[in-house]
């Protein structure tokens, strides 16, 4: 038995693969792009486990998907390769539209013509999860209730319109084609080997090397934060019993304002790994220019999944997110090799000086 996983070398791919691998033999075929978000440090210790294959490759190669499937013969594939960066889909939507739209379309293809030549009992068994975002969900008003699956798709960034197009796919081809698909819509996660572009981690280590952390507008947006472990298990609880064609919210009812996380951060911060000069790290805070388009609100209403499924999360946001700060304090050696030339780059285009 195997699964088939794309972009595991990412964020929360990378804690799927680890925490699969915790619980279970099965085989994992990983396929990753290694774009500046994959980090192959993010899976080490698992270099010489059988029972993980990493393959470096684009979900667009329609020759290297149809010989990974017809090796393996997975009895699901869980797609996590994406672009996720809202602020880089700004500057350049092209990437997220190559990747989310276009190349999850390569990869339904060759899911699609591999399922249909299954034997009976392995075609029922198969499973395609796709794992999406609120994000297609649009901004909520401050009393607007969270949302549900059922609310309509009103995406607002180049990087929610890409995946609400490959949520819109993925249906279609269940609808058309009968592929057994499951789709998660799932809330802004947080945990270990987060890339630092995104607010938790970048947060963290600009307080650490004492340069401003930037909060953009007033800060007063808010996120739905979800640890990413409490995501995986969404996910494979999902896999395991989720109804064909459906799609389930993924969420930890923790709705928080910017503002109010990055000062949660400087707490955290101020008591395990206090500056030297015995001031806040809440000093550092610093207002800057909005991003356009900005959403105002998400929540998710996890209600679905909790009742029909019995899925719930393990951590609270104050033991996630301490949990997290002591991640990144315990792994500078991962810290300085993501953080490279590329990463400086990137922080001179969307910041300044
Ligand atoms: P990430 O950017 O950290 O990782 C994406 C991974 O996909 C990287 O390893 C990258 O190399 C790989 N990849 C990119 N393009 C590829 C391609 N064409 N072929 C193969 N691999 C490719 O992203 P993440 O935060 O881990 O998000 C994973 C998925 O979960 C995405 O689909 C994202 O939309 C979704 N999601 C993320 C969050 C969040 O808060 N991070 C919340 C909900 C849903
Ligand atoms: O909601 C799920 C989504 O969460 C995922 O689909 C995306 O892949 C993931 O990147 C995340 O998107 P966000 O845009 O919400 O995450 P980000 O960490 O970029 O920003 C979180 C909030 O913090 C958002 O309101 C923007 C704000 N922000 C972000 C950065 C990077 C700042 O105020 N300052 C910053 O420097």
């Amino acid at each position: 038995m195997a699964i088939l996983v794309t972009g595991g070398a990412g964020f929360i791919g990378s804690n799927f693969v680890l925490d699969w691998l915790a619980q279970s033999d099965e085989l994992i075929v990983n396929l990753d792009k290694l774009t500046y978000a994959g980090n192959l440090d993010n899976l080490a210790g698992l270099e010489a486990d059988a029972r993980h294959i990493f393959v470096k490759g684009d979900i667009g190669d329609r020759k290297l998907v149809a010989k990974l499937l017809s090796e393996h013969n997975p009895r699901a594939v869980i797609n996590f390769a994406a672009e996720s960066h809202v602020d880089r889909s700004i500057h350049g939507p092209a990437e997220f539209i190559q990747t989310n739209v276009v190349s999850t379309f390569t990869l339904l293809e060759e899911v699609r013509t591999y399922w249909a030549n299954l034997a009976e009992s392995e075609k029922t068994a198969f499973r395609f999860l796709h794992v999406s975002t609120d994000e297609v969900y649009g901004s909520l008003e401050k009393d607007e209730p969270a949302f549900r699956e059922e609310n309509q798709y009103r995406p607002n960034s180049p990087y929610s319109a890409s995946k609400a197009a490959s949520d819109h796919l993925v249906r279609c081809y269940h609808h058309t084609y009968g592929l057994p698909v499951l789709t998660t819509n799932c809330s802004n996660n947080y945990g270990p080997f987060h890339f630092p572009e995104k607010l938790i981690p970048l947060c963290i280590l600009n307080a650490l090397s004492l340069k401003p952390l930037p909060i953009y507008g007033d800060g007063q947006q808010i996120r739905d934060w979800l640890y990413v472990r409490d995501h995986c298990s969404a996910i494979r609880r999902v896999l395991d019993a989720g109804k064909l064609g459906e799609t389930y919210n993924v969420g930890g009812w923790n709705e928080k304002a910017n503002l109010d996380v990055v000062r949660t951060l400087c707490a955290i911060l101020d008591e395990l790994y206090p500056r030297a000069d015995g001031q806040s790290y809440a000093t550092q805070i610093a207002f800057v220019k909005d991003r356009p388009g900005h959403d105002r609100r998400y929540a998710i209403d996890a209600g679905k999944l909790e009742r029909e499924l019995g899925w719930k999360p393990v951590e609270t946001f104050e033991t996630g997110i301490r949990k997290t700060v002591q991640w990144y304090l315990e792994h500078q050696d991962w810290v300085q090799n993501v953080t490279s030339g590329a990463y400086q780059h990137w922080v001179g285009k969307q910041y300044g000086s």
